[in-house]
């Protein structure tokens, strides 16, 4: 993918963000990167990350301003910032606010501005509950207009049998497939 507007949003799966922050480096290489946060993603503190160093080093990466207000989400919309969206890593809350129409959150504006210029969104999930009360609002998602799924699997079946995660690395080509309205395939991992 060259020389295109992409935003990268990510959610409160803290653990994935190691997984994540390579792949907005490779996109940021070749694009226009902008990145916007959760509240959850922007200001807590975890062992796997501290807020700021994360804020921090998104903004180095992408060369720009992150995003982490509703209101600076909503621009997405008028100004028709993104080719394409990419929510990485997105959590289970994010998606079953998804399903549901609910924009409480600067990821969830941002979703829904992109959605309005009839633009793709990728999502990247990962969470504990994807097989159990994930399962129905991830069903609900693959069948929306202009959302994509990078694909996904169980990634510990036998300590978390529930759980389901995207292939991180297969993001720039899920993004690569949806700006030609495609899914990605195979789906499942
Ligand atoms: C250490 C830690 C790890 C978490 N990992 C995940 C995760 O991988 N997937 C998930 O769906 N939620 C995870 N959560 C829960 C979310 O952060 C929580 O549901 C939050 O409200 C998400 O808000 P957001 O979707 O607006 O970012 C985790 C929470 C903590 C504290």
């Amino acid at each position: 993918m060259n020389d295109k507007h992409i935003g990268v949003a990510l959610t409160g799966s803290f653990c994935t963000f190691s997984q994540v922050l390579p792949v907005i480096r490779r996109l940021a290489e070749r694009n226009s990167v902008t990145a916007i946060l959760s509240p959850a993603a922007a200001a807590t503190d975890t062992r796997f990350y501290r807020a700021e160093d994360l804020r921090r080093e998104l903004e180095q990466i992408t060369g720009n301003p992150l995003m982490t207000t509703i209101a600076q989400a909503e621009q997405i919309g008028p100004k028709k910032l993104f080719d394409v969206l990419l929510v990485a890593p997105c959590t289970g809350n994010t998606m079953a606010k998804l399903k549901c129409g609910i924009t409480d959150t600067s990821v969830l504006m941002a979703v829904k501005a992109q959605l309005r210029n009839d633009r793709p969104v990728v999502l990247a999930f990962s969470t504990n509950d994807a097989l159990g009360a994930a399962a129905v609002n991830i069903g609900t998602l693959l069948n929306r207009r202009n959302l994509y799924f990078v694909p996904f699997g169980q990634d510990d079946p036998q300590k978390k049998p529930r759980s389901m995660a995207a292939g991180f690395g297969l993001c720039e080509a899920a993004m690569d497939a949806a700006l030609e309205g495609r899914q990605l395939q195979p789906i499942l991992l």
